[in-house]
């Protein structure tokens, strides 16, 4: 869900459109506003995307200069207009939105409605319009009246409340849910996301837990249970063009061209003077060296990116490495000790499930290290060391860059700990190292020219179901092609280890049933041949990603898709990129919205 609120000198009618456009790729199902205009709060709320609750309000003439607005992905109650942001109490004062989730708010609206408040809505949301309204009634101003609120609330919360009770006045709330405060010439400014305000103002304070702000047009208070405090205030130095397509159909396709900047700018300054160097680790040679067991959570795209991590840290570092998606790691009772390492990869930084995993693990005594594309994300906050994937802000929902800076990112743990456990000596890290860089360019040649993948892509856009194979690294990163095409073409698919196929999958495949092979040179090419003539016997059309010079492959395969040779170990990095071409072209043909797929959303802040 995406939240933006602005008060100051300036229309909001547009501030807040802007904003939630902006935020869109959070969550999109239904979308709203409160303005204040002549004395009163105007509420209008839209099922489906922010367009539609633009198009609606181009029919309103609002002059009003604060206002709040949403942009939501459901969690309680359906998409719908009633559902949608913002909530309001009874009598219309007060107008909440909010994303997270109260855990407790059906205690809460029981006690509520036997007080006699009567709910519109079936959200969480809406206990806190009613919380902030009975406070209020007690003659609480909006900020004590908002505070109270929130000592009713278990649960993850970040808020931006009005009320006409105090005209010009938003007072915001955070718990566990991302909420920054942007100063600007001309007012001020509350989003989930800088993104939402990045054409305003560079000038940002990242709230923390517990943390409120009350923002006025002229003036911003920031304030603990304890009393005001002095915030730090960062400052953005992002291009305003992350927010923008430049010149590509879909942020989507501009951010898989992105690719080679990433690599680029994730091995920056990791060589220094021949050794490689994650000062950001926060721990010394003999702690890493002392670590006897990895684990690495995540999920969706990024657990992935943990799938072709532990190829890596077993390989080189011979230290055991488990992946395991965070939601499953958390109501586990995984062996953790204090030689234990967590790795905990995350895009966005915010992901609820992977955070959880995060306290578990160091409440068990684990160190734990953040992989994230977010600075000063909960994940890097909470971590005891965090590398940074220097992705850039990634909009489209299906993550792309964010993947390979993942990878890449992972890569550089796996070649540090394989150095201080004395796996690899300084020299061959070197030389690994820069086989590693030399990937960006890899990757440039393989988006110069993408014919074999569209052709491939046409061949296949009919099919209701496909199969994505690969052996070793080819598997893991067989999961991540599949993931990418269900995301967005909605065609169902499926990734298995090649081997297994005659286990089971097999039984799937009739006339033109398309298995998609990462069949790249490796120590276990040769099986994945025997696996494509398996399934090329019984019909199916076979799409292989293959290294170049290969020209065996074209006996067993349909389609041949042709990447750049690199090391196995690096193979992710370039076999991924084809197959995140493959899903987009797929899904294009299909007609889809590729950078906002139906029920998805960016980041995903609730169990
Ligand atoms: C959502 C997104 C995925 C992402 C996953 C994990 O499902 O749609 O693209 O991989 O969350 O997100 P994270 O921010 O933790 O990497």
């Amino acid at each position: 869900c995406g939240i933006v609120g602005y008060t100051g000198s300036k229309p909001v009618k547009d501030i807040l459109v802007g904003g939630l456009s902006r935020l869109e790729y959070r969550g999109y199902d239904s979308a709203g506003v409160a303005i204040e205009q002549d004395g009163e709060l105007a509420v209008v709320h839209r099922k489906g995307k922010v367009s539609s609750l633009s198009h609606t309000l181009e029919h309103f003439d609002f002059t009003g200069t604060c206002g709040i607005g949403h942009t939501r992905w459901a969690t309680h109650g359906r998409p719908s207009e009633a559902n949608a942001h913002p909530h309001t109490s009874c009598d219309g004062r007060v107008a909440v939105v909010h994303n997270g989730i109260i855990e407790n708010f059906a205690e809460l609206r029981e006690e509520l409605v036997a007080e006699g408040h009567a709910f519109s809505s079936e959200t969480d949301t809406e206990v806190v319009a009613h919380l902030v309204e009975r406070a209020l009634a007690g003659g609480k101003g909006l900020l004590e009246a908002v505070h109270e609120a929130t000592d009713y609330l278990v649960g993850a919360y970040a808020l931006a409340v009005v009320s006409f009770d105090e005209p010009g006045v938003i007072v915001a709330a955070r718990k566990d849910s991302p909420l920054v405060v942007g100063l600007a010439q001309d007012g001020f400014y509350v989003a989930s996301d800088i993104i939402a305000m990045i054409e305003a103002t560079r000038d940002v304070v990242v709230l923390g837990d517990g943390e409120f702000a009350r923002l006025t047009p002229t003036n911003v208070e920031f304030f603990t249970a304890a009393g005001s405090f002095e915030p730090t205030v960062t400052r953005v130095d992002w291009d305003l063009d992350v927010a923008e397509k430049g010149g590509y159909p879909d942020f989507m396709l501009k951010e898989i061209h992105e690719q080679p900047r990433v690599i680029r700018d994730t091995l920056a300054g990791r060589l220094v003077g021949g050794a490689l160097s994650i000062d950001e680790l926060d721990l010394t040679v003999e702690e890493l060296n002392l670590i006897d067991r990895v684990y690495v959570i995540a999920c969706g795209t990024s657990y992935h990116a943990g799938l072709i991590a532990k190829n890596l840290i077993e390989g080189w570092a011979r230290i055991p490495c488990e992946v395991e998606v965070a939601s499953e790691f958390r109501y586990r009772n995984p062996i953790i000790t204090p030689t234990t390492l967590v790795v905990a990869v995350s895009q966005s930084g915010e992901t609820a499930d992977t955070l959880a995993a995060i306290r578990d693990a160091r409440v068990k005594g684990a160190r734990v290290f953040g992989i994230t594309n977010v600075l000063g994300s909960p994940v890097a906050r909470e971590s005891d060391g965090v590398i940074y994937t220097k992705a850039n802000k990634e909009i489209a929902v299906a993550s792309t860059k964010s993947f390979l800076g993942q990878v890449v990112s992972l890569t550089l743990l796996a070649l540090l700990l394989a150095q201080v456990k004395g796996k690899l000596k300084t020299n061959q890290v070197r030389f690994l190292f820069r086989e590693l860089a030399d990937t960006a360019e890899q990757v440039e040649r393989i988006l110069s020219d993408t014919s074999a993948i569209k052709e491939a892509a046409r061949a296949c856009v009919d099919a209701k179901s496909a199969l994505f194979v690969g052996r070793g690294m080819g598997s893991a990163i067989a999961c991540e092609g599949a993931l990418k095409l269900k995301e967005i073409s909605y065609l169902h698919a499926e990734a298995y280890p090649a081997g297994e196929m005659k286990h089971g999958p097999i039984a799937l495949i009739d006339e033109g049933f398309p298995v998609i092979a990462v069949a790249t040179k490796s120590p276990v090419y040769d099986k994945v041949i025997s696996n494509l003539q398996e399934s090329r016997a019984r019909g199916a059309t076979v799409v292989a990603v293959a290294t170049e010079g290969d020209e065996e492959i074209r006996k067993y395969a349909d389609h041949v898709i042709y990447i750049p040779k690199v090391r196995d170990a690096f193979s992710a990095i370039t076999a991924s990129v084809p197959l995140q071409l493959f899903a987009r072209a797929i899904a294009v043909e299909r007609g889809c919205d590729v950078d906002q797929p139906r029920n998805l959303a960016k980041s995903v802040t609730v169990e």
